[in-house]
């Protein structure tokens, strides 16, 4: 993927458990023109609800009618509609996202999975620009979302979070809400995630590892205590990576 040919800016709108951000980005640089705004997520995080909340956050900003606007959604979205949701709430099920909030904003929206977004924003600007062959992008945070890339191009809807492993869904373990739920010592978090790790590159043989999610902050802490056989580098965006990987595919005609 490259940054060429897009328009200057597009909007990017990120939509997580607890928190409903947006920015306007710059397309050539993948960086924000405008200081984020973030709104809580409305409890419960009812499509109706989280409509009126991306209203309220588009509202903040005055963008012209031809910027391109794109959001994330932590759920899998199959040609627009969430085939199922695992922590909003249930009734997202069957929604076809950009239509919900196409209407709600009077204008375009698309939308995609928030791994997925992240994905590519990090092929586009970050950690996995310019990387040929197989790039796997994981984010570790509520859930862990997923986002294979193959030679810049993406494959949607991956969600290995959701492998099972060890009798169990694979973020219930090793998700940084695991983490934090258990009060696992990093050592404990690094042993689930070498299992999940382990895996995923049984599976998908990755040129490249990139971790994402706010505790790729403190990469420092876990990354090293892993043994992968691709290496494992954390995210360059962090957590704007959903916005900018939003926009970007906005701009670039993803619906
Ligand atoms: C969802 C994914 C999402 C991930 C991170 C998982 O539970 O199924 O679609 O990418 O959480 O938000």
């Amino acid at each position: 993927m490259t940054a060429q040919s897009s328009p200057a800016i597009g909007f990017g709108i990120d939509i997580g458990g607890s928190g409903i951000k947006g920015a306007p980005v710059d397309l050539t640089t993948g960086e924000f023109t405008e200081k984020r705004v973030r709104i809580p997520t409305p409890d419960p995080s009812t499509p109706k609800a989280v409509a009126a909340t991306v209203a309220q956050l588009v509202g903040q900003f005055d963008l012209p009618s031809t910027t391109p606007i794109g959001l994330t959604f932590p759920a899998p979205i199959k040609h627009g509609v969430v085939p199922f949701i695992a922590n909003l709430d249930k009734s997202w099920k069957g929604v076809d996202v950009p239509a919900l909030m196409s209407e709600a904003l009077g204008r375009p929206v698309s939308g995609v999975n928030d791994a997925d977004a992240a994905g590519v924003a990090e092929a586009v600007f970050g950690a996995a620009k310019g990387v040929p062959g197989v790039v796997l992008l994981t984010t570790l945070g509520t859930g862990i979302g997923s986002a294979l890339i193959v030679d810049g191009t993406l494959v949607p809807n991956t969600e290995l979070g959701h492998l099972e492993i060890d009798g169990d869904d694979a973020e219930h373990r090793a998700s940084d809400a695991a983490r934090g739920a258990e009060d696992l010592s990093w050592k404990d978090w690094a042993e689930r995630l070498q299992r999940f790790y382990d895996t995923v590159e049984m599976l998908f043989s990755p040129d490249l590892l990139v971790v994402g999610g706010g505790v790729s902050k403190k990469h420092e802490k876990f990354l090293p205590l892993l043994t992968t056989t691709a290496p494992i580098v954390p995210a360059q965006l962090r957590n704007t990576a959903g916005i900018v990987g939003a926009a970007y595919l906005a701009a670039h005609g993803h619906s």
